[in-house]
């Protein structure tokens, strides 16, 4: 059995975290610099039984304890990706990482904790969950859970209720796009938003037109356009633009906090400025495959090659990248995630002879903090602090969980990663830790190396080595009534005293 809280889904999490005492449930990280969201310092970190005991200059400990010394070297909180989908049933198939192979990359690539999409069970909520809870078993690091909404019905509000008051899920997630599959349309929006506001929790958006995308599918194949490139022809960024700015406005509406998930365009992203110009509460996600990539390889000639980097939204056309990381690095857009969900070669054939067919993902969960470092800080657009805010502050307040998360202060969880900024990373198939036989950002090099990653007080990955224990992980359920949500009853009253009181009428003038 494994030295860490096995208690695992379903149990209370106030007993967990209290290992038995052993020499590695005692780290001393010293020399670094300790960097927070708004804060860094040279500082001692020390580690006992899974927290953060102390931050400060010069910690003295007795020889029961594993010293790291990291001078020169940054100590930071471990990465929470908001956005993965592991052992996800998709598209006639299922992804290649599962909640442990997926978690072991996590970790290899400095992140601690990923928040997962449950999607229902034939609508059923309940079914979804328990589904979720059986493949996340076998998890080596803390998770959290996002869930889908694919019908609408008393039942599932109900159930929605259950979630969030009994089951520790904070935020769900609506698919705009995906017809005939995961779709759902404005009236079930509504819905939905409102009954997110009234429990508090943090509606989320898959933001394409579907219909328009459906429509687009027909004209490639209409054109005899069969490939990969297809697919983004199919779903140009005005797509996600119109539906971007319409989930905005339905928000508005209903006066409730929006999340939109990967945000792959300049169109979706001005909307999202838009918005947060006027006050509205958005928060816009990109992912790192739209952060570093463009579309050009969907144009190869060799199908898997191309195939590789299908997703949806698509990864848009050289430009995008470099808008949307200008918005990251300006505060438009708050924090990064991957959208992780990796299918092989054999998987992305499924679609040899129709675009349609290849099923929507790419890889991340290993890759996202040592691109994001490269691509932000190495470049100077961003600065080390504002690296910990992206990467896991913000991920760690949006989903109401901070400073256990987030966090390198005493009383946090012992999720750290010690970065060399001198050292580099380079990314490939061959060296990878997910399933996956391909990689999209394979090739890439990059300055600055996560070299040790901590998880719960253990240290996890070191010296290129991964030490993962099956069913370590714990769930970490997540609050309703984030930041985002403070205000909004405020708001709400000065709305309806806003309202004149109702004319009151007879009927005056002859008909
Ligand atoms: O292509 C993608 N993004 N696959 C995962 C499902 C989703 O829409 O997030
Ligand atoms: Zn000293
Ligand atoms: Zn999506
Ligand atoms: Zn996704």
């Amino acid at each position: 059995p494994s030295q860490f809280c096995d208690a695992g889904i379903g149990y209370d999490e106030s007993a967990c975290g209290i290992p038995t005492t052993s020499s590695s449930s005692k780290i001393l990280i010293k020399g670094g610099t300790v960097v927070n969201a708004h804060h860094q310092e040279v500082a001692d970190v020390y580690v006992e039984n899974g927290f953060i005991v102390a931050v400060k200059p010069h910690i003295h400990v007795g020889d029961d304890v594993t010293v790291l010394d990291a001078t020169g070297k940054f100590v930071m909180p471990g990465g929470i990706d908001p956005h993965t989908h592991l052992a996800f049933e998709f598209m006639g198939t299922e992804t290649m990482d599962d909640f442990f192979t997926g978690q072991a990359a996590a970790l290899a690539g400095g992140t601690t904790m990923h928040i997962d999409f449950v999607i229902p069970v034939d609508g059923s909520l309940t079914a979804g969950f328990e589904a979720y809870e059986k493949k996340s078993k076998k998890a080596c690091m803390d998770f959290g859970f996002h869930m889908a909404i694919t019908k609408w019905d008393e039942v599932v509000s109900k159930e929605m209720e259950i979630m969030v008051q009994e089951k520790g899920i904070n935020s769900f997630k609506f698919f705009m796009a995906y017809k005939g599959a995961l779709m759902i349309n404005d009236d079930l929006l509504l819905e939905g938003f409102k009954k997110c506001k009234s429990l508090g929790a943090l509606a989320m958006v898959h933001a394409e037109n579907g219909d328009a995308v459906y429509e687009g599918q027909k004209r490639m194949i209409e054109l005899g356009i069969t490939g990969p490139e297809g697919h983004a022809l199919s779903r140009p960024a005005v797509l996600e633009g119109e539906a971007t700015a319409r989930a905005i406005r339905l928000a508005s509406f209903i006066n409730t906090p929006l999340y939109v998930v990967h945000v792959m365009s300049i169109d979706a992203m001005e909307e999202i400025a838009k918005a947060r110009i006027s006050g509205q509460k958005v928060i816009g996600e990109p992912v790192v495959s739209g952060l570093v990539l463009n579309d050009s390889w969907l144009w190869d000639s060799d199908f898997l090659t191309a195939a590789r980097f299908v997703m949806s939204p698509p990864i848009r056309a050289a430009g995008h990248d470099k808008a949307l990381q200008a918005a990251l690095s300006t505060g438009v857009l708050q924090l990064v995630g991957t959208d992780h969900c990796a299918f092989n070669s054999k998987q992305k054939a499924l679609g040899i002879d129709d675009f349609r067919k290849i099923p929507n993902g790419v890889n991340g969960i290993e890759e996202r903090m040592h691109l994001v470092w490269d691509t932000m800080v190495e470049s100077g657009q961003i600065s080390v602090t504002d690296y910990v805010r992206i990467t896991s502050t913000d991920c760690a307040r949006i989903f109401n969980i901070y400073p256990r998360k987030g966090a390198i202060l005493a009383g946090s969880d012992a999720d750290i990663i010690i970065l060399n900024p001198n050292s580099s990373f380079e990314i490939s198939a061959k060296s990878h830790h997910s399933r996956s036989d391909t990689n999209v950002f394979e090739g890439r090099r990059g300055k600055g190396k996560v070299e040790v990653t901590i998880a719960g007080g253990r240290i996890v990955w070191q010296n290129d080595e991964l030490k993962v224990v099956p069913g370590s992980g714990k769930y970490i359920k997540l609050p309703p009534y984030n930041y985002l949500f403070s205000g909004i009853d405020k708001a709400e009253a000065n709305y309806l005293a806003s309202l004149k009181a109702p004319v009151k009428r007879t009927i005056i003038s002859k008909a």
